[in-house]
């Protein structure tokens, strides 16, 4: 036994960075099979096709090195298991091989691992406690979003005040556009309320078999297949599972021509659009947004603590893709663009429920957890040009938010009010030099002065500003602050 552990070792050490396939055959192949698709008939997770060994490296690194233990979903499938660290085992430059070899094999086209990005990487995770949970590392490591089945995909957007679903057939639509992503989308609707959507394009169905779809709607949707209706979410109603439809169909391989309708009465609105295929066991999504599928991720609440806020970085129902999400004490919540320089929702009550992204692959938007969802703004609240500069946490974890703007700093401190309501307040302040800097605080909101002098959002949110005075044009409603001038801004939700 001795000897034959010995030899191994050797061998294993004899074998050097060239040699990322055979290490891989020696190290990883026992449990993720030789083809890379899962030993044991998939008990483990595949690397081939796996979303987990793409974009940066950074994630399959630190899961060689500490392993990873807890739930994870992998190519429509969920495991639960453990894989045991690495790190004891294999030198930096033999980590680098093997992950620069599966980053390189069935078909993928990543980009290398060095051993100076492992050693790197191992002396920054040095103390960190093993394995990694998924929750941790998708944290740090959001999966990137896959090419969904949806080829050649358009959207038509159509306005009016219909009371159900009209036949868009006969309709005149206000803009056709190419959807690349092949996810069913609503973010870019003209207005939010009384509008309809059209998607067609083909569903490529990558093998032959039984193929289940799920939809939900809010408010009503439809789908077809081939030219048949296959589903349909009638009426006015939220998307909250109890109104969602599934139903399966034979598909052969190949494309199959898909048409989605869905259309948008007034309040919240959304659509989501899931499909399984043969030999998946769990939902893939086709639209941005997902539905309960029956058993549910498992809630996982995102909260403040008493005195501090938290930070959550992940993709946010109704932000841009650089979302970052603050659950401030007091039931007050923030989603910050870092695209967009700009506070893009505020809502009351709970902050995130982290379970589905961290349970699903991390995939898709989540919407708010709580109430009283006001979304301010979806264009950069600075002038072009301007860089995102990150963002510091006072002792009570309350951000503040840099950009900059030519030779001057804006910087945007936000933090709970102390007035007994659910309110926010913000200190927008400019630093350096340079001209006056225009701020955007809404573009899409319908602003008005209050009597007291307040900027009135909509009638849903009320800010009382110090220090600077807005003006409105149209939609946009802005501010201008010179170079060591601050303004205290207190957002107050309409009771
Ligand atoms: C003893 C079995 C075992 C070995 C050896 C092993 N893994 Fe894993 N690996 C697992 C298990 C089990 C999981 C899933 C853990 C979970 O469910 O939380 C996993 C997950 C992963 C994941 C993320 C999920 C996925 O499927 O993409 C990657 C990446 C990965 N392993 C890479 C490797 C590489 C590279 C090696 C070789 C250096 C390796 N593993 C060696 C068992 C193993």
């Amino acid at each position: 036994m001795l000897t034959r552990l010995l030899l191994f070792l050797s061998l294993a050490t004899a074998l050097s960075a060239q040699d990322g396939g055979q290490l891989f055959t020696l190290y990883c192949s026992a449990c993720h099979g030789a083809d890379g698709n899962g030993a044991t008939g998939g008990a483990f997770p595949p690397l081939a096709g796996s979303p987990w060994l793409k974009g940066d490296g950074e994630r399959a690194t630190k899961i060689v090195l500490r392993g990873l233990e807890g739930p994870i979903q992998v190519l429509g499938n969920r495991y639960n298991l453990a894989m045991p660290p690495q790190s004891a085992v294999l030198a930096d430059d033999q980590i680098a091989a093997i992950l620069t070899h599966v980053r390189s094999s069935w078909g993928h086209a990543e980009s290398p691992v060095t051993a100076d990005q492992v050693t790197k990487i191992r002396a920054a995770t040095a103390d960190h406690p093993m394995p990694w949970t998924p929750e941790e590392i998708l944290h740090l490591h959001p999966l990137p979003l896959e090419k969904t089945p949806l080829k050649n995909l358009t959207s038509q957007v159509f306005l009016g005040d219909w009371p159900q679903l009209p036949d868009l057939s006969k309709l005149k639509p206000e803009s056709v556009e190419e959807e690349h992503s092949g996810i069913l989308s609503i973010k870019q609707a003209p207005r939010k309320d009384h509008f309809a959507y059209l998607w067609q394009g083909d569903f490529e169905a990558p093998v032959e078999g039984q193929y289940y779809f799920l939809l939900d709607a809010d408010d009503s949707a439809r789908v077809y297949i081939d030219g048949k209706r296959l589903l349909e979410v009638r009426g006015i109603g939220a998307m909250d599972g109890t109104r969602k439809k599934s139903s399966k169909l034979k598909l052969t391989p190949g494309p199959h021509a898909i048409r989605i309708e869905f259309f948008e009465f007034m309040g919240n609105e959304g659509i989501a659009l899931g499909w399984k295929g043969p030999k998946m066991n769990e939902w893939e999504w086709l639209s941005e947004s997902h539905t309960s599928t029956g058993p549910q991720w498992p809630s996982i609440p995102i909260e403040p603590s008493v005195d501090r806020a938290v930070i959550y970085r992940n993709f946010i129902n109704g932000a841009s893709a650089r979302g970052i999400g603050v659950g401030f004490p007091g039931g007050v919540n923030l989603a910050y663009s870092a695209d967009h320089f700009a506070p893009e929702l505020v809502w009351t009550g709970k902050f995130m429920d982290g379970g589905h992204h961290w349970t699903d692959r991390g995939v898709g938007y989540e919407a708010p957890a709580g109430e009283h969802v006001v979304e301010i703004s979806n264009e950069s609240a600075l002038p072009a040009g301007a860089k995102f500069r990150g963002y510091q946490l006072d002792a009570a974890g309350n951000p503040t938010f840099a950009a900059q703007v030519g030779s001057a700093t804006v910087l945007d401190a936000w933090r709970p009010a102390a007035i007994g309501q659910p309110a926010l307040t913000r200190k927008l302040s400019v630093t350096g030099s340079g001209k006056a800097v225009k701020i955007v605080l809404s573009d899409i909101l319908n602003a008005k002065a209050t009597q007291s002098g307040d900027v009135s959002l909509n009638g849903q949110l009320f800010i009382h500003i110090e220090g600077a005075k807005a003006s409105t044009t149209g939609e946009i409603t802005a501010l201008t602050l010179s170079p060591g001038q601050i303004a205290t801004l207190t957002y107050r939700w309409n009771p």
